[in-house]
């Protein structure tokens, strides 16, 4: 068996997010040791801090993981958990969401959570959730048993993360993708080369990554932060930096990580930059951060239409933003309005 000390805390934090984000009790990584063809543990997390399972092995076909890597399909299902393939705790009856970890029809593992309400069974979105970190997490552990490039390893890793902090917000689901979206698209308008336009997408993907950080309570807070909380909230800029330092193929990204929160005028965070001290990228990140969240849903507010977007992008230029970075998001935006329905270029899906 090979050793996965070094993403073994990153898969750790992956599954105690996914579980958060699905409101399960508990999750589950377990992975096949080919030669016994059985399941292992690999990592285990509850929220009460026992990990029941940590010693538990399947075979294959046995209790719900077992069959999912036996029939290579996620599965829901609800019934004693001991029937579940899973050793009982307190409760009896929990309900089960397992996806398959595979990579080119190979069956690595299988992903696990599980709710101790079994009247609240998992839905088709909550397995389209788990499925896709499910299957970002498979290339990570792939590289890592193959000793691929370990930065690469750490790099899909943490992009698995990425998924799973922001799911736990479902106001902010697709947030972070759409950001590297909109921020290559004012990169084009500006004329940026290729490797500065994946650049900022990768920047975008990861900008929130600091926010596996800062604790629930203020993170999913349902009503606007108080001065106290605000200020541990604005540590997720320079938690992510600290995040993304180590991958040496990131460089670049780094620093747009730190500054995402500078303010043109300099009352921004972490450094309070002013103008062209901040970097371009961040600058950008800015713009599509700020047009992004002012056209979703927050819990506490409504999503406002484009036209009022544009305004507030238009009436905070030369305060919170660059205005050249908001005249060419503004470009952007009204090219695509003009073009027909069919020639748009649609940001990626939530
Ligand atoms: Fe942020």
């Amino acid at each position: 068996m090979n050793s996965y000390e070094g993403i073994d805390n990153l898969l750790n934090l992956i599954i105690e997010n996914s579980a958060a984000a699905l409101e399960a009790q508990r999750g589950t990584l377990m992975l096949v040791d080919g030669e016994k063809q059985e399941l292992y543990v690999k990592t285990a997390w509850s929220n009460n801090g026992q990990t029941a399972d940590a010693n538990l092995r399947l075979k294959i076909g046995e209790g719900i993981p077992g069959l999912v890597v036996k029939e290579r399909r996620a599965m829901r299902s609800t019934g004693k958990s001991s029937s579940l393939g899973f050793s009982n705790t307190h409760q009896d009856e929990a309900t089960v969401l397992s996806v398959p970890l595979q990579l080119r029809d190979h069956p690595l593992g299988v992903l696990t959570v599980l709710r101790e309400d079994a009247e609240r069974p998992f839905t088709e979105d909550d397995e389209m959730l788990l499925g896709s970190i499910g299957s970002q997490m498979a290339v990570a552990i792939e590289n890592y048993r193959l000793n691929l490039d370990v930065e690469r390893t750490y790099l899909e890793t943490i992009m698995a993360l990425a998924l799973a902090v922001e799911a736990k917000d479902p106001y902010s689901a697709g947030h972070s993708k759409r950001v590297g979206y909109y921020a290559m698209k004012i990169g084009e308008q500006i004329g940026l080369d290729e490797e500065m336009l994946r650049t900022l997408n990768d920047a975008g993907v990861l900008h929130d990554i600091g926010k596996i950080g800062i604790k629930d309570e203020i993170l999913l807070k349902p009503a606007p932060l108080d001065p106290d909380e605000q200020k541990i909230m604005q540590q997720h800029s320079a938690i992510g930096e600290a995040i993304v330092r180590p991958i040496r193929s990131l460089s670049k990204v780094v620093a747009l990580v730190r500054h995402h929160h500078e303010r043109f005028d300099g009352a921004g965070y972490p450094n309070g930059l002013k103008g062209e001290a901040i970097p371009l990228g961040a600058r950008i990140l800015a713009v599509a951060d700020t047009y992004d969240a002012i056209i979703t849903d927050r819990p506490y507010r409504k999503r406002m239409s484009i036209e009022r977007a544009k305004d507030e992008l238009r009436r905070n230029a030369g305060h919170q933003h660059d205005p050249a970075v908001v005249e060419a998001f503004l470009r952007f935006v009204e090219g695509k309005e003009e073009r027909p329905a069919s020639a748009k270029s649609q940001p990626p899906a939530a």
